[in-house]
């Protein structure tokens, strides 16, 4: 009772009204300030130095602003039409969520399931297939199951599938492996890394558990998915007439495909393929090397791709993959399964608006992430947290994707 009175007191004492006042007029400014919408293409995105990556998306930019200027050239249109429509939730494709790991992936895996599950998956109900190069253990199929309600089926790869063929020199393949090594090349010196480049080039998608559906979705442990995905994807591609989707596209290490694009151009001659039909190819050429020319290196980042298995379980896709596992190049170099998929996509007669680019599909591998928080319909489903976007890095070929203009160009054509 008697701490009561000058309690009551200090209340009703002016000064301390006066500092409640002004304490509560502060906060509120900084709430007001915290939650007003940016009005102005410079506000956005205060961490992202590059600014909204397709500003005029959601809000129309001026032409001039600096922000647009990449590569010194103008991005005057949007990368892809912003506004991917509601697919019918009756609708479904015969897909499945594929993905390679090992058992000591576990924890990595489920970081990358329960994002996934989150942003698309436990509404859209997409079986998974695991495969491994070993079988997985008990625990790691318990766990992964206790994570989904989707179905799950685990397999392994085929032993022919994930070792030397028979035609390939191992001493000299373990000597360009040490020297890779030594050269500093990434994944030079690895042996397994190879087996899987060789694996995703031209064994998953006839992979017995593979082989049953019609579309994939490639998926590694370890990668985030960022944005809320509310339509299917499978069946916007489906609807469109989209073969192959991808997030990102980058260049290549050149020391890693010494000679993939002349044992690709060797392919083509020989098969009289893309003399007429490849609008696709010019887009993978050099533009200042003349003659038969070079590979630029651009290529569509694979550990991300949602695309029609069958256009790989094709007689050209498989011959051109017979092909380079003669020349050996997986082994004597370290070919990656992406600039083969990306350099099979011409090959195989595809166009420019059959490659779709998901633009908000929101998604990080490794160090590069391509994140939009503000695109169109699905604003405020990003959770980009400030993430740099590689889209505008010198050594993403994004930009050179969306300007590229049709143009016919076979092996036969100098440029
Ligand atoms: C983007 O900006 C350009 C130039 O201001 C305009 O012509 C175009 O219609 C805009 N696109 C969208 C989707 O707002
Ligand atoms: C295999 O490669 C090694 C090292 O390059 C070479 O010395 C050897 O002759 C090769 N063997 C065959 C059968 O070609
Ligand atoms: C791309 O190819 C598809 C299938 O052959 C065709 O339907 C479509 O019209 C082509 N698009 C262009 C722009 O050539």
């Amino acid at each position: 009772m008697s701490f009561q009175k000058p309690l009551l007191k200090l209340l009703k004492s002016t000064l301390f009204r006066l500092l409640f006042f002004i304490i509560t007029f502060f906060f509120s400014l900084v709430f007001l300030f915290r939650f007003t919408p940016p009005s102005t293409v410079e506000e956005y995105g205060p961490n992202d130095p590059y600014g909204p990556a397709y500003p005029n998306i959601s809000r129309p930019v001026k032409q001039g602003d600096p922000r647009l200027q990449l590569h010194g050239s103008l991005i005057t249109e949007p990368l892809v039409s912003p506004l991917i429509p509601q697919t019918h939730p009756s609708l479904r494709a015969n897909a499945a969520i594929v993905i390679l790991c090992r058992n000591s992936d576990l924890g990595q895996m489920l970081d990358t399931l329960s994002q996934f599950e989150d942003v698309f998956n436990r509404e859209f109900g997409y079986p998974y297939v695991f495969i491994n190069d070993v079988p997985f253990t008990p625990q790691f199929k318990n766990t992964i199951r206790q994570a989904t309600r989707n179905l799950v089926e685990f397999g392994e790869v085929e032993s022919e599938s994930w070792s030397y063929p028979s035609w390939i020199n191992q001493t000299k393949a373990e000597e360009c492996m040490h020297k890779m090594e030594d050269d500093g090349v990434i994944y030079g010196g690895s042996l397994s890394y190879r087996h899987m480049c060789r694996f995703y080039s031209g064994f998953f998608f006839r992979h017995p558990l593979v082989r049953k559906y019609d579309w994939y979705w490639r998926v590694e442990p370890g990668v985030s998915f960022l944005c809320k995905i509310p339509y299917d994807p499978f069946v916007y591609m489906h609807q469109n007439n989209k073969e192959y989707g991808f997030v990102i596209s980058l260049l290549e290490v050149a020391k890693t495909i010494p000679t993939l694009w002349e044992v690709t151009r060797d392919f083509a001659m020989s098969n009289g393929i893309g003399r007429e039909q490849s609008k696709l190819l010019r887009f993978f050429v050099n533009d200042e090397t003349g003659d038969l020319g070079d590979y630029n290196m651009c290529h569509f980042w694979s550990n991300f791709e949602i695309a029609r298995r069958t256009l790989f379980d094709s007689p050209t896709y498989l011959s051109y993959f017979n092909h380079l596992d003669r020349a050996g190049g997986f082994f004597y170099e370290r070919w990656g399964d992406a600039p083969i998929h990306s350099l099979a996509l011409p090959l195989l007669g595809l166009n420019k608006s059959q490659v779709h680019f998901f633009n908000d599909i929101g998604y990080q591998h490794e160090h590069l992430t391509h994140c939009i928080d503000h695109v169109g319909q699905f604003q405020n489903t990003c959770q980009c947290g400030g993430r740099r976007n590689f889209d505008r890095d010198e050594s993403s070929c994004l930009q050179r994707w969306v300007e590229y203009q049709e143009k016919e160009w076979t092996w036969w054509d100098p440029l």
